[in-house]
Protein backbone atom coordinates (compact mmCIF):
# COMPACT_ATOMS: atom_id res chain seq x y z
CA UNK A 1 0.00 0.00 0.00
CA UNK A 2 1.32 3.33 -0.78
CA UNK A 3 2.05 5.95 1.59
CA UNK A 4 3.01 3.83 4.62
CA UNK A 5 5.44 5.26 6.77
CA UNK A 6 7.14 3.24 9.66
CA UNK A 7 8.03 5.89 12.65
CA UNK A 8 8.61 5.00 16.35
CA UNK A 9 5.66 4.81 18.28
CA UNK A 10 7.10 7.28 21.17
CA UNK A 11 6.43 10.16 18.53
CA UNK A 12 2.50 8.88 18.44
CA UNK A 13 2.01 8.13 22.50
CA UNK A 14 -1.03 9.96 22.24
CA UNK A 15 -2.61 6.08 20.31
CA UNK A 16 -1.36 4.15 23.02
CA UNK A 17 -4.71 3.94 24.84
CA UNK A 18 -6.20 2.88 21.68
CA UNK A 19 -3.50 0.55 20.98
CA UNK A 20 -4.12 -1.08 24.09
CA UNK A 21 -7.76 -1.62 23.46
CA UNK A 22 -6.54 -3.80 20.17
CA UNK A 23 -4.22 -5.63 21.85
CA UNK A 24 -6.88 -6.52 24.76
CA UNK A 25 -9.83 -7.73 21.98
CA UNK A 26 -6.98 -9.32 20.19
CA UNK A 27 -5.00 -11.06 22.75
CA UNK A 28 -7.51 -11.27 25.50
CA UNK A 29 -7.44 -15.02 25.64
CA UNK A 30 -3.36 -15.08 25.90
CA UNK A 31 -3.63 -12.47 28.36
CA UNK A 32 -4.76 -14.82 31.02
CA UNK A 33 -5.93 -12.39 34.03
CA UNK A 34 -4.53 -9.18 32.85
CA UNK A 35 -6.40 -6.52 32.81
CA UNK A 36 -6.55 -3.52 29.56
CA UNK A 37 -4.67 -1.23 32.11
CA UNK A 38 -1.95 -3.56 32.74
CA UNK A 39 -1.55 -4.20 29.37
CA UNK A 40 -1.55 -0.15 28.01
CA UNK A 41 1.41 0.37 30.40
CA UNK A 42 3.40 -2.98 28.97
CA UNK A 43 2.67 -0.68 25.79
CA UNK A 44 3.75 2.48 27.57
CA UNK A 45 7.10 1.06 28.57
CA UNK A 46 8.19 0.59 24.95
CA UNK A 47 7.70 4.55 23.93
CA UNK A 48 11.62 4.36 23.78
CA UNK A 49 14.26 5.13 21.08
CA UNK A 50 17.32 3.39 20.14
CA UNK A 51 17.31 0.42 22.80
CA UNK A 52 14.88 -2.34 23.65
CA UNK A 53 12.03 -2.87 24.58
CA UNK A 54 10.74 -0.38 21.73
CA UNK A 55 7.75 -0.54 19.26
CA UNK A 56 7.14 1.29 15.81
CA UNK A 57 4.04 1.84 14.52
CA UNK A 58 3.04 2.37 10.71
CA UNK A 59 0.95 5.42 9.32
CA UNK A 60 -1.59 6.46 7.10
CA UNK A 61 -1.24 10.10 6.63
CA UNK A 62 -1.32 10.81 10.61
CA UNK A 63 -3.62 7.80 11.66
CA UNK A 64 -1.63 4.84 13.36
CA UNK A 65 -2.79 1.69 11.60
CA UNK A 66 -0.60 -1.08 12.83
CA UNK A 67 2.36 -1.81 15.62
CA UNK A 68 5.18 -3.75 16.28
CA UNK A 69 7.24 -4.40 19.33
CA UNK A 70 11.08 -5.78 20.31
CA UNK A 71 11.04 -7.18 23.92
CA UNK A 72 13.59 -8.56 25.98
CA UNK A 73 11.67 -11.32 26.99
CA UNK A 74 8.81 -13.31 26.02
CA UNK A 75 8.35 -16.61 27.29
CA UNK A 76 9.49 -17.52 30.37
CA UNK A 77 10.49 -21.54 29.05
CA UNK A 78 12.81 -19.78 26.26
CA UNK A 79 15.57 -18.07 27.63
CA UNK A 80 16.38 -16.23 24.15
CA UNK A 81 16.35 -12.82 23.57
CA UNK A 82 15.14 -10.80 22.20
CA UNK A 83 11.83 -11.16 20.47
CA UNK A 84 9.75 -9.68 18.51
CA UNK A 85 6.00 -8.88 19.75
CA UNK A 86 2.45 -6.98 19.87
CA UNK A 87 2.68 -7.34 15.74
CA UNK A 88 -0.71 -5.83 14.64
CA UNK A 89 -2.65 -4.59 11.62
CA UNK A 90 -6.36 -2.41 12.22
CA UNK A 91 -8.49 -4.39 10.06
CA UNK A 92 -9.55 -2.59 7.18
CA UNK A 93 -5.69 -2.06 6.78
CA UNK A 94 -5.05 -6.14 6.49
CA UNK A 95 -3.61 -8.19 3.38
CA UNK A 96 -1.96 -4.82 1.69
CA UNK A 97 1.85 -5.59 2.97
CA UNK A 98 1.77 -3.37 6.16
CA UNK A 99 2.22 -6.40 8.45
CA UNK A 100 5.46 -7.51 6.66
CA UNK A 101 6.89 -3.64 6.46
CA UNK A 102 6.78 -3.64 10.09
CA UNK A 103 8.20 -6.97 10.69
CA UNK A 104 11.11 -5.80 7.74
CA UNK A 105 11.60 -2.47 9.72
CA UNK A 106 11.66 -4.34 13.45
CA UNK A 107 14.44 -6.84 12.05
CA UNK A 108 16.23 -3.37 10.47
CA UNK A 109 15.76 -1.82 14.28
CA UNK A 110 17.13 -4.86 15.99
CA UNK A 111 19.89 -5.24 13.52
CA UNK A 112 21.04 -1.80 14.01
CA UNK A 113 20.98 -2.31 17.89
CA UNK A 114 23.24 -5.06 17.32
CA UNK A 115 21.15 -7.97 17.64
CA UNK A 116 22.03 -10.93 15.75
CA UNK A 117 18.55 -13.21 15.84
CA UNK A 118 15.00 -12.14 17.11
CA UNK A 119 12.45 -14.53 18.44
CA UNK A 120 8.69 -14.44 18.10
CA UNK A 121 5.72 -16.85 18.94
CA UNK A 122 2.71 -16.74 17.23
CA UNK A 123 -0.18 -18.60 17.34
CA UNK A 124 -1.70 -18.52 13.94
CA UNK A 125 0.32 -16.52 11.86
CA UNK A 126 3.36 -18.73 11.22
CA UNK A 127 2.83 -18.94 7.39
CA UNK A 128 3.08 -15.00 7.31
CA UNK A 129 6.20 -15.34 8.69
CA UNK A 130 8.02 -18.29 7.28
CA UNK A 131 7.32 -16.23 3.78
CA UNK A 132 10.11 -13.30 5.17
CA UNK A 133 12.19 -15.78 5.97
CA UNK A 134 11.58 -16.82 9.74
CA UNK A 135 12.36 -20.69 10.49
CA UNK A 136 10.49 -22.85 13.70
CA UNK A 137 12.18 -23.78 16.49
CA UNK A 138 9.43 -25.53 18.25
CA UNK A 139 6.24 -25.51 19.61
CA UNK A 140 4.64 -24.69 23.11
CA UNK A 141 1.36 -25.03 24.48
CA UNK A 142 0.12 -21.57 26.19
CA UNK A 143 -3.07 -21.14 28.19
CA UNK A 144 -4.41 -19.83 25.10
CA UNK A 145 -3.44 -22.56 22.97
CA UNK A 146 -0.23 -23.85 20.97
CA UNK A 147 1.92 -21.38 19.58
CA UNK A 148 5.07 -21.84 17.87
CA UNK A 149 8.54 -20.42 18.26
CA UNK A 150 10.63 -18.74 15.38
CA UNK A 151 13.32 -17.15 14.93
CA UNK A 152 15.06 -15.10 12.26
CA UNK A 153 18.55 -14.23 11.56
CA UNK A 154 18.77 -10.07 11.80
CA UNK A 155 22.67 -9.02 11.93
CA UNK A 156 25.99 -10.95 11.50
CA UNK A 157 27.79 -12.79 14.12
CA UNK A 158 30.78 -11.37 15.02
CA UNK A 159 32.27 -14.70 17.16
CA UNK A 160 34.66 -16.93 14.83
CA UNK A 161 33.76 -20.48 14.54
C1 LIG B 1 -0.93 -10.83 11.09
C2 LIG B 1 -1.12 -9.38 10.62
C3 LIG B 1 -0.22 -8.45 11.42
C4 LIG B 1 -0.75 -9.31 9.14
O1 LIG B 1 -0.87 -7.93 8.74
P1 LIG B 1 -1.10 -7.55 7.21
O2 LIG B 1 -0.86 -6.11 7.06
O3 LIG B 1 -2.39 -8.11 6.74
O4 LIG B 1 0.13 -8.38 6.58
P2 LIG B 1 0.54 -8.43 5.04
O5 LIG B 1 -0.44 -7.70 4.20
O6 LIG B 1 1.96 -8.08 4.96
O7 LIG B 1 0.42 -10.00 4.76
C5 LIG B 1 -0.75 -10.70 5.13
C6 LIG B 1 -1.23 -11.51 4.00
O8 LIG B 1 -1.67 -10.65 3.00
C7 LIG B 1 -1.06 -11.01 1.77
N1 LIG B 1 -0.89 -9.76 1.04
C8 LIG B 1 0.09 -8.85 1.18
N2 LIG B 1 -0.08 -7.82 0.34
C9 LIG B 1 -1.23 -8.09 -0.35
C10 LIG B 1 -1.96 -7.40 -1.35
N3 LIG B 1 -1.52 -6.23 -1.83
N4 LIG B 1 -3.12 -7.94 -1.76
C11 LIG B 1 -3.56 -9.11 -1.27
N5 LIG B 1 -2.91 -9.81 -0.33
C12 LIG B 1 -1.76 -9.31 0.12
C13 LIG B 1 0.24 -11.63 2.15
O9 LIG B 1 0.72 -12.48 1.12
C14 LIG B 1 -0.15 -12.38 3.37
O10 LIG B 1 -0.73 -13.61 3.02
P3 LIG B 1 -0.79 -14.81 4.07
O11 LIG B 1 -1.81 -14.41 5.12
O12 LIG B 1 -1.23 -15.96 3.25
O13 LIG B 1 0.59 -14.95 4.65
C15 LIG B 1 -2.61 -8.94 10.76
O14 LIG B 1 -3.44 -9.90 10.11
C16 LIG B 1 -3.07 -8.80 12.20
O15 LIG B 1 -2.87 -7.75 12.81
N6 LIG B 1 -3.68 -9.85 12.77
C17 LIG B 1 -4.14 -9.82 14.15
C18 LIG B 1 -2.97 -9.83 15.11
C19 LIG B 1 -2.01 -10.97 14.82
O16 LIG B 1 -2.41 -12.09 14.55
N7 LIG B 1 -0.71 -10.63 14.92
C20 LIG B 1 0.35 -11.59 14.72
C21 LIG B 1 0.43 -12.41 15.95
S1 LIG B 1 1.94 -13.17 16.16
Amino acid sequence: MDGIVIRPMIEHAGAVPRIAAWFFEEWRLIYGGETQASVQRRIESWLTQRQIPTALVALSGNQVVGTVALKEQELPQFPESPWLAGLYVVPEFRRHGIGALLVQAAEREAASLGVERLHLYTPGSQQFYARLGWSVLGHRLLPGGMVAVMCQQVGVSNVRH
